[in-house]
């Protein structure tokens, strides 16, 4: 992997659905803030393609004021005008329909005018113009030996849509010019992950089934839908989160040491990972998964409506906003342990943890009524107060004789590194003009993760019950709590236990 300082070419970035949430609420401020730590080099520009007409400057102002909204005192004057006069807009229709050539041609020159840049198209519209862009790009010959795309999920709504987007991106961009972005593998917490798993030699001999009993994956929100009903109601929670994000953390956590870091030797582990999931099909989809719907409630004290009420949500919608499921990893490392995974919005707090739950000791020697020897666990808490904890059974100070407790030794990142958290984008943009995908999704992989997600998805689509219902600013449906107690395992809060 390349290291963050490591070298940034001169760059256009052109960023279709540049004036689009994603583009103003994540990928300017990230731009923005390599801007300020110095990472831009002087002649890289940024140029937002959009369907509506507007002027450079009038651009400038729209980001301006995302900028003043989402990277806070870091806006500074002397930083915003060497931002500023890099940004440009260019007017483009790429629905298969559209007449006018006009603003591509003038794209095109516009990119002329730098034919040595490195490319990078950055495609945050709908999955449904990644094929149609690409075909654009490639008729105005925009597409160079140096360009990129980068395609923003959701990559399709299902196998074949995936497929298809994937042909129709690959008749014009090689497989190593395409970088298919998970944010969250940019995060600092999840690349840590790495750092924790293969910088130390203390835990892969415990990584597997011979002392781990199971692993806990959640991601809880506590927003609603926001101004994303129109696409969410269409997706849902399994689409949204688990089939990329989760499903991308439980192979970090799941794979064998790569033997580099190298692109592939990364993305070739994990694919292992995915192709081994056990299916969840048919009958199993009932005592495995649970969806949840989330209805009115409070979230910060604060009374939210329900799904069913949100702007562009189907009246009678039955999406699910919550996911909890139980899966298994077929092989040899793996075999026996089960992988519980959550996710949903309007959650009783945001936060993103994985738990790894130790098998209990073989044997006491500890006198009983001395404390409950409580099985180890390490936490990796991967938002917000990012840490990793381990939990381990202490003697109690006191001259009453051997009494245990559970305490926890505390790596808290705010507390031992000081340096600001760069969000996920930052890393992950400098990474395609680096043309490093190690952080990407290869084809193979978001095609396996389709794979294993849409059994699940056809199951439901099948089932005439609506999602349980549970109240926003709680844990989910009372299934989620039972589909893990049933196992004679609970779901372990870390954030709702003291120092947690
Ligand atoms: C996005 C989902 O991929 O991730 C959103 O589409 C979700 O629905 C978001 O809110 C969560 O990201 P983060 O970085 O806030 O955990």
């Amino acid at each position: 992997m390349s290291s963050p300082s490591s070298h940034i070419s001169a760059f256009d970035y052109v960023v279709f659905g540049g004036t689009g949430d994603l583009a103003m609420r994540k990928l300017l401020p990230a731009l923005f803030h390599r801007e300020l730590d110095g990472q831009l080099p002087p002649e890289g520009r940024v140029i937002a393609a959009a369907r509506g007409a507007m002027s450079d400057d009038a651009y400038r102002a729209l980001v301006w004021e995302a900028l003043s909204r989402h990277v806070g005192d870091r806006l500074t004057d002397d930083a915003w005008t060497a931002f500023a006069r890099r940004l440009s807009y260019a007017q483009v229709d790429a629905r298969m329909d559209a007449r006018s050539g006009e603003g591509w041609e003038a794209l095109g020159a516009t990119l002329d005018q730098r034919p040595d840049h490195v490319r990078v198209f950055y495609l945050a519209t709908a999955p449904d113009l990644f094929g149609p862009i690409s075909q654009r790009l490639h008729d105005l010959g925009a597409i160079t030996p140096r360009s990129r795309v980068v395609l923003e999920k959701p990559l399709g709504h299902d196998l074949a849509s995936a497929r298809r987007i994937n042909d129709e991106v690959g008749r014009v961009f090689t497989e190593s010019q395409i970088f298919r972005i998970d944010h969250y593998l940019g995060k600092e917490t999840v690349q840590n992950l790495l750092a924790l798993r293969f910088a130390n030699a203390l835990f892969e001999p415990l990584w597997s089934s011979a002392w781990i009993d199971h692993v806990q994956i959640t991601v809880a929100e506590t927003v609603g839908v926001e101004n994303r009903g129109g696409y969410y109601d269409g997706s849902g929670a399994l689409r949204d989160m688990v089939q990329n994000h989760l499903l991308q953390l439980l192979c970090l956590v799941a794979m064998a040491p790569p033997a580099t870091l190298d692109r592939d030797a990364v993305r070739d582990e994990k694919l292992k990972i995915l192709r081994a999931l056990a299916p969840i099909e048919n009958a199993d989809v009932e005592t495995l998964t649970v969806r949840g719907q989330y209805r009115a409630g409070a979230i910060d004290g604060q009374p939210v409506p329900g799904y069913l009420s949100e702007p562009l949500v189907a009246a009678d919608s039955a999406t699910e906003t919550f996911v909890a499921l139980k899966t298994e990893i077929r092989d040899w490392r793996w075999a026996g342990v089960p992988f519980y995974l959550r996710s949903g919005k309007r959650l009783g707090a945001k936060v993103s943890e994985i738990v790894i739950a130790f098998k209990p000791i073989p044997h006491s020697i500890f006198p009983v009524g001395g404390g409950a020897v409580a099985p180890n666990r390490l936490v990796v808490r991967l938002q917000p107060d990012e840490h990793i904890r381990l939990h381990l059974m202490t003697k109690e100070p006191g001259p009453g004789g051997m009494r245990l407790r559970e305490a926890a030794l505390n790596l808290s990142f705010a507390e031992t590194f000081k340096s600001r958290f760069p969000d996920a984008y930052e890393r992950l943009l400098m990474d395609v003009v680096r043309g490093n995908p190690t952080l990407f999704m290869r084809r193979d992989e978001v095609e396996a993760a389709w794979s294993w997600a849409e059994p699940i998805l056809n199951a439901w689509a099948r089932d005439p019950r609506r999602p349980h219902p549970y109240t926003a600013g709680t844990w989910g449906p009372s299934a989620a709590i039972a589909l893990i107690e049933r196992d004679g395992r609970t779901w372990i809060d870390d954030h709702d236990r003291p120092g947690g």
